[in-house]
């Protein structure tokens, strides 16, 4: 069996395949996205760049905006093209979380655990906000996205049992980020069997509920924290049909091509950074291919 992605700068046609599920297109998605046609991709799971948090080292990078509604802007027009290249019936999945203001930190150290939280660069304090304010940039961009045209369906509370610690004395510690569910339609395919839960008995089933407890999972190659399969997994289960195509803009360490994998679903993604296309390579040799052939 060869490798299960195909690698390269192109978009369209479509390359993905069978035997190789996944598509990585090497570039940055304001080009890149603009390639593919309207109405191809069944759902698009995301977990953009958040803004001030991390440096991706590259000049016109998503996520150093000077302020909050360049940002929210910047990511708005792109999720429109998100918009324009989702079937009808489409779902998008957004991972967000909220942020707090630097407190007029210019800076910020690695450290031991997470080397990629060191930043050359903090946003100043955003006017109108003070040092130490939570910054509701979650919600912003989920109101600006309605206003946009998306149908916002669910906010989805993940909760992260096993968060990041954090050292502050004065508030208590944030364990928990968003997942946005749009639609681009008012009814769209949406596979409420696949993805019910448990009762509390054990001896039956309900519809999910908005609250995910989900642990964040290690990934020993990439330097930033790549989101967990088993928060990718239900959206795509309940998003796609198996075989379905999907997409993740902001691919990253190739979490959502893993899952895809998993699943029986093709995906294609884009990522702008060589080093993490190589570690999303990486990564995507580990997922069990032969899931996909038996699911067709
Ligand atoms: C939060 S990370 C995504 C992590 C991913 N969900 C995972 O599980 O590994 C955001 C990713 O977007 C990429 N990125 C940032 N700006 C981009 C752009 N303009 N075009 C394409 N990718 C971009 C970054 O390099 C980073 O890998």
């Amino acid at each position: 069996m060869s490798a299960p992605y195909v690698n390269g700068s192109s978009v369209w046609p479509l390359r993905c395949s069978a035997s190789e599920p996944v598509q990585i297109v090497s570039g940055d998605v304001r080009e890149k996205l603009a390639l593919l046609p309207d109405e191809t991709v069944h759902c698009c799971v995301t977990s953009p760049p958040y803004w001030g948090m991390r440096d991706y080292g590259y000049s016109g990078q998503i996520g150093a905006e000077e302020t909050i509604d360049e940002y929210v802007a910047n990511l708005v027009s792109c999720f429109r093209d998100v918009r324009r290249v989702l079937r009808s019936d489409g779902t998008f999945w957004l991972n967000i979380a909220n942020t707090y203001t630097s407190g007029g930190r210019g800076w910020r150290d690695k450290d031991a655990k997470n080397q990629g939280r060191a930043m050359s660069y903090r946003p100043d304090t955003p006017a109108g906000l003070k040092p130490k304010d939570l910054i509701g940039v979650a919600w912003m961009l989920a109101m600006a996205m309605q206003r946009d045209g998306w149908y916002l369906r669910s906010d989805i509370i993940w909760y992260k049992p096993n968060c990041q610690p954090e050292s502050v004395k004065d508030r208590v510690t944030v364990s928990h980020e968003y997942l946005f569910m749009f639609s681009k339609s008012e009814s769209y395919y949406f596979d409420q069997q696949a993805i019910k839960e448990p009762t509390a008995d054990g001896k039956g089933s309900k519809n999910k509920r908005t609250v995910w407890q989900v642990n964040t999972e290690p990934c020993k190659e990439a330097h930033f924290a790549a989101f967990p399969r088993a928060l990718v997994r239900p959206c795509i289960l309940a998003g796609s049909p198996k075989g379905g195509l999907i997409l993740d803009p902001f691919l990253g360490s190739g979490t959502v091509g893993i899952v895809a994998i998993e699943t029986g679903r093709r995906c294609l993604g884009i990522e702008v950074k060589p080093d993490y296309v190589d570690i999303a390579k990486q990564r995507l040799l580990g997922a069990s291919p032969q899931l996909f052939m038996e699911c067709l």
